[in-house]
């Protein structure tokens, strides 16, 4: 597994202002749009493009396009999809699905309540949004259930990741290559499955339920 935190001052300086238990939910939402947007950045390093001849007004010239077939986008409901907004703002052309995982609250496990993907992931890159990753579990499931479709190409793009999270995500893919992109590597997570320091329940401040 290749983890990679965006080490920049501006996702910083960002992430402080997400963190604030006073920042409220509008502002908590343009943020994460904004910070996806940096952090799409970064996770799209590896996308991957095919050859493409044009004309400039001046001459000839060969440049890139996204190759096919499309990145697919997979927001992991319901706090996923505040980020993905900022995710196709940089991968337009990309397909998007949806996988719905809830926590248990009380075993912490990761349940699928909802899915609407493509059956057929063979060849397909794979770009997974989660905000949290706290336990890792929803975001092992998530990765299974692309793998399970034929995925072999996927990365993770998360705002905030707990080391007990990570350290999770790589023993149970068994060295299955993945890639994920953090804004921050935070301390721990405490006896309530929360991100310390963390921002919360990212759902909840995202759509205005605390
Ligand atoms: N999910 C959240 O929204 N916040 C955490 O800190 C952990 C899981």
């Amino acid at each position: 597994m290749r983890v990679h935190v965006a080490d920049h001052p501006l996702i910083t300086h960002k992430l402080t202002v997400l963190r604030d238990v006073d920042t409220p939910s509008p502002v908590f939402r343009a943020l994460v749009e904004e910070l996806m947007t940096l952090l799409a950045y970064e996770g799209t390093r590896g996308v991957r493009v095919e050859p493409v001849d044009i004309v400039t007004p001046v001459s000839p010239a060969r440049g890139v396009r996204i190759a096919d077939p499309k990145p697919l986008i997979v927001p992991i409901l319901r706090a996923g999809l505040g980020m993905l907004d900022g995710m196709v703002k940089l991968l337009p052309t990309a397909e998007v699905g949806f996988l719905g995982m809830a926590r248990d609250e009380e075993t912490l496990q990761p349940t699928t309540y909802a899915e609407r993907l493509p059956e057929d992931l063979s060849d397909r890159q794979c770009f997974v949004l989660d905000p949290m990753l706290a336990t890792g579990g929803s975001l092992t499931a998530a990765i299974e259930f692309l793998f399970a479709r034929g995925a072999v190409d996927v990365t993770a793009i998360c705002i905030l990741a707990a080391p007990e999270g990570l350290r999770a995500v790589e023993q149970a893919l068994h060295g299955r290559e993945v890639t994920v992109v953090l804004g921050a590597l935070d301390e721990r997570l405490n006896e309530h499955g929360y991100i310390v320091p963390g921002l919360g329940d990212a759902g909840d401040r995202l759509y205005g339920t605390v």
